[in-house]
């Protein structure tokens, strides 16, 4: 099929990091390739926590940044770190002009949130735990009156179009499967999110399965730090796939692990007890439900009765699992949350390839090292938005006119086997998952070659498969543990640390 032209810019994606590109960009004409209806099905608007951002006057940017290195395991880029950091509190100024409801004080400063390994509470949060949703309606509101901005809705992007090492455009199919056209346009920004629903146990939405990931590898970007995948310790452990999020907001407010011996296990592994490194408390609930002991929330003495409207999407999850947590603890398991590695971008969102930009958690920015710190995440996804809309702007020709694109009619086609899909996020929960070994992995590797080969052809399985390549094959070269790459063949970290840099061509030369 002849490609389309275009003179928009292509954003792929429909989150924070999308969405807010796109209003960075205008007037320039964009257009978004967005799977579901705005607002559905992008993590952002699942993001329980909020926003880290020194907003308090005795906290610092500085402060701040020193946490998201100490995180990080030695991994974090320094540069990065304070460059995102000392532009947090200019966004949520922003965002709160574009009328997202923060929660405020008495005195109109913001409420803030302590989370896990911040040296101060500096988690800027909407109605308890809306803060994602929330941040999402006001920018979806500002999107959809932006003449500049064109959405396409129920579309999802399968693979770039190259000219040798430029990107020319892309190929795009009906989300629920159609042949797939390509266009030409004159930028690319991939803003669609990370890889968790790889997984079998994931607090990410049903599309989140490392696609964006995996066809940026396809096309021969170069990819970071992919090994390093963050998985919640507090997942609502309930029949509900992807599974609920119990907020780290939570233990915040004082909620305890306990087993279902009553043991408080988390005091006994590390001083911050359950306020402990993301990956620390994700390992410890790990070891509790593989040892059959049933770690659970207990938010009943300091939250109580309070809940429901503290944190409505967490009393709502849980009422829909038939848990009451004023009366009972919350079983929780750890789950695939967030992709800490990505595709490998520059300080000005640039992935390896021309014409092609990254934001948001399919990119790797060097902020997040091997552990991301809670709500970095879409701090980030801001910060790297403006910088790619900027550099977008400053790279093309000026243009304030675009006529819509226009996509010809689609005929069917394959869709991935939802057995295959299923198969492969089984294999990368038991052979990928919060503790690895070299057995594990290769084993893993073998089975997604095979999967693969079960459907040949299939763009939107070979996306996936291409991301649970590099995840499995980065892990198996990291002989080393560190943040949350925890091998059990190798549980020392090695004396010095390092990144890891792969193309898919690599990876699979390992399969
Ligand atoms: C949470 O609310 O616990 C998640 C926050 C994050 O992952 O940044």
């Amino acid at each position: 099929m002849i490609p389309v032209e275009t003179d928009r810019v292509v954003i792929v994606g429909a989150g924070l990091a999308a969405l807010y590109a796109a209003l960075r960009l205008a007037p320039r004409p964009v257009v978004m390739i967005s799977p579901d209806p705005l607002g559905q099905g992008a993590s952002s608007a699942w993001a329980q926590g909020g926003v880290a951002a020194a907003m308090d006057p005795l906290d610092s940017s500085g402060a701040h940044a020193r946490d998201t290195v100490l995180a990080g395991a030695g991994t974090v880029d320094a540069d990065v770190a304070r460059m995102v950091t000392a532009e947090a509190r200019a966004h949520i100024l922003n965002l709160t002009t574009l009328g997202t409801p923060f929660d405020r004080t008495g005195d109109g400063g913001y409420v803030l949130s302590r989370e896990a390994a911040h040296s101060f509470a500096r988690v800027v949060r909407v109605k308890g735990d809306q803060a994602g949703a929330e941040i999402m309606r006001a920018l979806i509101a500002a999107v959809r009156a932006a003449p500049s901005v064109q959405v396409l809705e129920g579309m999802i992007a399968t693979g770039l179009l190259t000219d040798g090492a430029t990107v020319t455009g892309l190929r795009v199919a009906r989300a629920d499967g159609s042949e797939a056209v390509g266009i030409l346009a004159p930028a690319v920004l991939l803003a669609g999110g990370g890889s968790g629903g790889l997984y079998a146990v994931t607090t990410n939405p049903p599309r989140i399965r490392g696609q964006v990931i995996g066809m940026a590898a396809r096309a021969g970007a170069l990819i970071d730090d992919a090994e390093f995948v963050q998985f919640h310790p507090t997942a609502i452990a309930c029949d509900e796939d992807p599974a609920p999020l119990a907020t780290e907001a939570l233990r915040g407010e004082g909620a305890v692990l306990i087993n279902r011996r009553g043991e408080r296990f988390m005091a006994a592994i590390h001083p911050d007890a359950e306020l402990a490194p993301r990956d620390i408390v994700a390992r410890a609930i790990y070891a509790q439900t593989q040892a059959g002991l049933g770690p659970m929330l207990d938010t009943r003495d300091c939250i109580g009765a309070r809940l429901p409207d503290q944190f409505p999407a967490v009393a709502a999850a849980c009422a829909r699992a038939g848990i009451d947590p004023v009366q009972r603890p919350i079983p929780v398991a750890a789950a695939a949350h967030y992709h800490m590695g990505g595709i490998a971008v520059d300080d000005r969102g640039r992935a390896s390839l021309a014409r092609l930009w990254v934001s948001g958690e399919a990119s790797s920015t060097g902020l997040h090292g091997a552990n991301r710190l809670a709500s970095n995440g879409l701090l980030e996804a801001l910060v790297f938005a403006r910088i790619c809309a900027e550099d977008i702007a400053a790279t093309l020709p000026p243009s304030s006119e675009a006529a819509p694109l226009r996509l010809p009619g689609l005929a069917p086609a394959a869709q991935p086997e939802p057995a295959l899909v299923t198969r492969l996020r089984r294999a990368m929960t038991d052979g990928a998952g919060v503790v690895r070994d070299g057995a594990g992995l290769r084993r893993t590797l073998r089975e997604i070659a095979g999967i693969e080969a079960a459907q040949p052809g299939c763009e939107a399985l070979l996306n996936m498969t291409a991301t649970a390549t590099l995840i499995c094959a980065a892990a198996l070269l990291r002989e080393e543990s560190r943040g949350a790459h925890c091998r059990s063949d190798f549980p020392d970290a090695a004396p010095v640390a390092r990144r890891s840099r792969l193309t898919l061509a690599e990876a699979t030369a390992i399969r």
